[in-house]
C-alpha cells in the first residue's frame, strides 16, 4: 500500500514537491512513496487531467499531497478537461468534505506581513472550508446564448443539511481541542443557503457542542474581520467558495501565500488530500524561486492527520520554525534564497 502518493501538477508544484521529497527521505525513508502526473501535465500526455487511474490510486493511498495545477497554457482546453477541474474531481472522488487551512504567523515573519507587527504576532487560527458542495459542484452550471445575441450563464449554489452538518461537526471538534471558539460565516441575510447553513450549524451546536462559543458572521464582515483583528478568530467554519477567498485573504497576514499549507479530510479512516493553498504561479515558475514552505507543511499536516506520525511532524515544524528563525527567505518573505536553498536550511535543521 503506498503510504504517500505524490501529485507534483504543473508550474511551481514540481519545484516545490522537489524540496518534500528531501525532506521526506531524510525524516521517513521507511514511507513508500510514489509519484503521478496530475493536472495540466495529465491533460498533455493522457487528454485528461485526472485519469480513473490516478484517481484509484489516490483513493488507495495513506495520503495524497499535490503541489498545484493549472496555467496559461491550458486557459482553452474544454473546461471539464482543465487542469483545475481534475483538481476538483479528485476532491470530489476522494470525499474529502473540510479543508483545515491554518493561518498561522510564524514569530520570524511577524515583519513580513502587510499587517502591523501587533495584529499578526502570535496569529493562530483554522479556517475550515467545506471543500465538495457548494457553488463548485451546484448544476445546472452552463452559459448559454440570449436571442438577443448576449449571454446568460448560471452557476448554483446548493447545500444539504447533511453536507453542512459534517463539516461543522469538523470545525466545533476542532475547537475543543483548542481555543473552544467556532465561527461560522455565511451570507444568510441574501442566500437561501446561507440561512440553511445558519439553522444547521446553530441546531448541531444547541444538540452536541452547547460548550463551544459559536459566534455567527456575515461573510463580509469575516472578510473585514480577518484584517481588522484577526487574533479573535480560533475556528472560521464556511463554505466552499468563502473559503476559498477568506484563505488567500488571511494567507497574507502569515506573510506570503508561499507559507500556507492545507488538509482536506473526510470520514475517518479515508485518505487525506494536502495541498499548499498557492496555485502554480505561472509568473515565477521554472526560475527557481519558489517558497516550499507551504508544501513542506503540507507534508507535515499528513503525517499528522493521515500517516500517524505526529512525533515527526512535531520534528518538521521546529525545523522550519528554526530555520525562518535563522533568517532563511524566499522572495515573497523579502529574502534572496532560491527554493532549493530554503529546503536546505530546513534539513539543516532537521
Ligand atoms: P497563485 O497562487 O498561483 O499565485 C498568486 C501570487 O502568489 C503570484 O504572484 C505568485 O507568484 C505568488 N506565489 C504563489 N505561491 C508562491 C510560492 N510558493 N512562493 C512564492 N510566491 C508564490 O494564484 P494565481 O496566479 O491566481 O493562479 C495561477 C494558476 O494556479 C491558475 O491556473 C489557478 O487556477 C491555479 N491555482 C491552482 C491551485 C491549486 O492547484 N491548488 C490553487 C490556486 C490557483
Ligand atoms: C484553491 C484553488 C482552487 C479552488 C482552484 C485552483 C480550483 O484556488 O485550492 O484554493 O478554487 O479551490
Ligand atoms: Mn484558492
Amino acid at each position: 500500500m503506498t503510504d504517500l502518493l505524490l501529485l507534483p501538477g504543473d508550474g511551481i508544484g514540481p519545484e516545490v514537491i522537489a524540496e518534500v521529497k528531501r525532506v521526506a527521505q531524510r525524516l521517513a525513508n521507511d514511507l513508500s512513496i510514489e509519484e503521478r502526473p496530475f493536472g495540466g501535465i495529465s491533460y498533455d500526455q493522457s487528454g485528461s487531467p485526472l485519469t480513473d487511474e490516478v484517481l484509484a490510486e489516490a483513493k488507495a493511498a495513506k495520503a495524497v499531497l499535490m503541489g498545484a495545477v493549472g496555467g496559461p497554457k491550458w486557459a482553452d482546453a474544454p473546461r471539464d478537461k482543465r487542469p483545475e477541474a481534475g483538481l476538483l474531481a479528485l476532491r470530489a472522488g476522494m470525499e474529502v468534505f473540510a479543508n483545515l487551512r491554518p493561518a498561522l504567523c510564524f514569530q520570524p515573519l511577524a515583519d513580513a506581513s502587510s499587517l502591523k507587527r501587533e495584529l499578526v504576532e502570535g496569529l493562530d487560527f483554522m479556517i475550515v472550508r467545506e471543500l465538495t458542495g457548494g457553488i463548485y459542484f451546484g448544476a445546472p452550471r452552463f452559459i448559454e446564448t440570449l436571442p438577443d445575441g448576449g449571454k446568460r450563464a448560471v452557476d448554483t449554489q446548493v447545500y444539504t443539511t447533511a453536507e453542512i452538518e459534517r463539516v461543522a461537526r469538523v470545525a466545533f471538534e476542532l475547537a475543543r481541542g483548542r481555543r473552544n471558539k467556532v465561527h461560522s460565516a455565511e451570507k444568510s441575510n441574501v442566500m437561501d443557503s446561507g440561512l440553511l447553513w445558519r439553522e444547521v450549524v446553530t441546531d448541531l451546536h444547541r444538540r452536541e457542542y452547547a460548550d463551544v462559543q459559536l459566534e455567527h458572521i456575515l461573510a463580509d464582515n469575516a472578510a473585514m474581520q480577518i484584517v481588522k483583528n484577526p487574533k479573535q478568530f480560533d475556528v472560521l467554519v464556511t463554505d466552499n467558495l468563502f473559503g476559498d477567498i477568506l484563505s488567500d485573504e488571511a494567507a497574507q497576514l502569515t506573510g506570503s501565500l508561499g507559507m500556507l499549507p492545507s488538509a482536506a479530510l473526510g470520514l475517518p479512516g479515508t485518505p487525506g488530500l494536502y495541498e499548499p493553498i498557492h496555485g502554480s504561479a505561472p509568473d515565477i515558475a521554472g526560475r527557481g524561486i519558489a517558497n516550499p514552505l507551504a508544501a513542506i507543511l503540507s507534508f507535515e499536516m499528513a503525517l499528522r492527520w493521515s500517516l500517524g506520525r505526529a512525533e515527526l511532524a512535531d520534528k518538521l515544524f521546529a525545523a522550519v520554525e528554526r530555520a525562518l528563525e535563522n533568517g532563511a527567505r524566499t522572495p515573497d518573505l523579502g529574502g534572496a534564497m532560491t527554493t532549493v536553498q530554503m529546503g536546505d536550511a530546513v534539513l539543516a535543521e532537521l
